[in-house]
C-alpha cells in the first residue's frame, strides 16, 4: 500500500510494525511526524481496537460528508470487541451505552434523531444570535483580563474560564456553579479517547462527572421555564409538545458544555504557542485586527482542538485497498489532514496569507461544530482583548506539557512571559 518513498522509517509512536500507537507520550508531545507517516505509508491503517486510521485530507473531508458514515458507536463492532476484552467491568465511554445517560448526546446520534435535537438548540447558536452575545463576551474578556501581571498561566486566567462563563450565561447556569463544570468537562471530555486500560480510580472519577453533570442539568430544568436562557427555552419545547424528554435536554446541556470548554481552551492555549513561535503573527495582529479572522483560521489548521473525529461505517466500502465492514470504526485524523503535502503548500508553516481549500477542524456535514460561530467570535474577542493590553508573549518554559490523550490537543497549563502595553 506504501506509494512514497519520502518516509523509510515510522517515527515515535508508530511503533516499528503499526498499529500507531496512540498512547505514546513522544506521539502526544510531537504528533505530525507520526500523521506524515501515515498519510504517505498508510493513509488508510487498522489501529488500535480495530479502528481504521484515516489521514489524507481528501479522504477525511469526504468522509465526514458521507452519509455511508454514523456516529452512533453503539452500533458498532468495535462497541462489541470492546465490550467483549473489558470482563465484568467495562470502561465507560461516552454514547457506547456503558455510561450514565439516559439519552444519548446528539453529537453521537444519526438522523433522524440528530435532525430533532440538533435543531432545537440549532436556532441558538446562528452567526446573527451568537452577534448578539458579543458585547457580554468582551466584558467576560475584559474581566478576566483586568491586571495582567507579567508571567501567568494563559489557560487559568483566559482559556479555562472564559467558554464555562459565557456557556453558563446562554443556558443560565449561576455563576457560583460555574467553577465545577471545568473539573466535569475534563473528565467528561477524556471518555472521547476510547481508552480500554483506564486505571479504576479515574474510570470512577469519569462515570461521576457524568451522572453528577447530568443530574445538576437535569434539577435545572426542574426550576427554569420562563427565563430568556436556553434550558428555559428547551423546557418550554418539552411543554409544548416537542417530542423531548427532560433526559434529552439534560444530555443537550451537558453536550454543549463540553464540546464547548476542552475545545476553546484548546484554541486559546495553542494560540498562545503559535505566538510564541510566531511573534510576527502576533504583532502583525496586533497593528491589524483585520487579519484577525485569517489567523485564528490558520491556528485552528496548524494547531487543531479536536485531533480526530470518529465515524462508524454503516454500509462496507473499499478505501487504500481497505475493506471497511458494517459497523468498523474510522478514526478521521483531522489534524493531519490539515497538514496534509497533497493539499497544503509548505503545511508545517505559519501563513495566514495562504489560499486554498479550508481546514477540517471544525468537522463537515451534517455534525459540522454547532458552536463554531460561536467559538470563533469568543476567539476574535479573546485576541483582541490580549493585543489591547500587550505587545507579545513568549513560553515562561519551552517544553508544554498537553493535557492526556491524542482525541483532544491543548496545553495543560501554559505559563507565559508577556509585554505589556504603556498604560
Ligand atoms: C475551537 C473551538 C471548537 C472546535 C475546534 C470544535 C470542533 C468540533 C468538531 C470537529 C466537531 C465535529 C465532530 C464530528 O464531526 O464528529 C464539533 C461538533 C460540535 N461542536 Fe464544536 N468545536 C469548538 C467549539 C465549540 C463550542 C464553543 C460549542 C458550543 C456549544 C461547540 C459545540 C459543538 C456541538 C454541539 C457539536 C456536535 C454537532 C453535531 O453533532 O451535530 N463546539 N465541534
Amino acid at each position: 500500500m506504501s506509494d512514497s518513498t519520502k518516509v523509510t522509517a515510522p517515527p515515535a509512536g508508530a511503533g516499528s510494525a503499526a498499529p500507531l500507537d496512540l498512547t505514546d507520550p513522544a506521539l502526544l508531545a510531537d504528533p505530525y511526524p507520526a500523521y506524515r507517516y501515515l498519510r504517505t505509508a498508510h493513509p488508510v491503517l487498522r489501529g488500535p481496537l480495530g479502528a481504521f486510521l484515516v489521514s489524507r485530507y481528501e479522504d477525511c473531508a469526504a468522509l465526514l460528508r458521507d452519509r455511508r458514515m454514523g456516529k452512533d458507536f453503539a452500533r458498532s463492532n468495535f462497541f462489541e470487541q470492546v465490550m467483549g476484552d473489558a470482563g465484568d467491568e467495562p470502561p465507560p465511554f461516552l454514547g457506547l451505552g456503558l455510561d450514565d445517560f439516559e439519552a444519548k448526546l446528539f453529537m453521537l446520534t444519526d438522523p433522524p434523531e440528530h435532525t430533532r435535537l440538533r435543531g432545537l438548540v440549532a436556532q441558538a447558536f446562528t452567526p446573527a444570535t451568537i452577534e448578539r452575545l458579543r458585547t457580554a463576551v468582551a466584558g467576560i474578556v475584559a474581566g478576566l483580563l483586568d491586571d495582567l501581571p507579567e508571567r501567568f498561566d494563559l489557560m487559568e486566567r483566559l482559556g479555562t474560564p472564559l467558554p464555562i462563563r459565557v456557556l453558563g450565561h446562554m443556558l443560565g447556569i449561576p455563576a457560583a456553579d460555574q467553577a465545577r463544570f471545568t473539573v466535569w468537562s475534563a473528565e467528561i471530555a477524556g471518555l472521547l479517547d476510547l481508552d480500554v486500560a483506564l486505571e479504576p480510580e479515574v474510570a470512577r472519577a469519569r462515570r461521576e462527572a457524568v451522572a453528577q453533570c447530568t443530574a445538576y442539568f437535569m434539577e435545572l430544568a426542574g426550576r427554569r421555564g420562563d427565563g430568556d436562557d436556553l434550558v428555559s427555552q428547551l423546557v418550554r419545547a418539552r411543554d409544548e409538545g416537542s417530542a423531548l424528554s427532560t433526559q434529552e435536554i439534560a444530555a443537550t446541556c451537558v453536550l454543549l458544555v463540553v464540546a464547548a470548554q476542552e475545545t476553546f481552551s484548546n484554541l486559546i492555549g495553542n494560540a498562545g504557542i503559535v505566538f510564541a513561535r510566531h511573534p510576527h503573527a502576533f504583532t502583525r495582529l496586533a497593528a491589524d485586527p483585520g487579519v484577525a479572522d485569517a489567523t485564528l483560521t490558520e491556528i485552528l489548521r496548524l494547531e487543531p482542538s479536536a485531533h480526530q473525529v470518529g465515524r462508524i461505517a454503516l454500509e462496507p466500502f473499499d478505501l487504500h485497498g481497505e475493506r471497511i465492514e458494517q459497523g468498523d470504526a474510522v478514526i478521521l485524523l483531522v489534524a493531519s489532514a490539515n497538514r496534509d503535502e497533497r493539499v497544503f503548500t509548505d503545511p508545517d508553516t505559519f501563513d495566514s496569507d495562504r489560499e486554498g481549500p479550508g481546514h477540517l477542524s471544525f468537522g463537515r456535514g451534517i455534525h459540522y461544530c454547532l458552536g463554531a460561530p460561536l467559538a470563533t467570535m469568543m476567539a476574535r474577542e479573546a485576541l483582541r482583548g490580549l493585543t489591547d493590553r500587550i505587545t507579545g508573549l513568549s513560553l515562561a518554559d519551552a517544553a508544554v506539557t498537553y493535557k492526556p490523550g491524542m482525541g483532544l490537543r491543548g496545553p495543560a497549563r501554559l505559563d507565559v512571559v508577556v509585554q505589556k502595553r504603556a498604560a
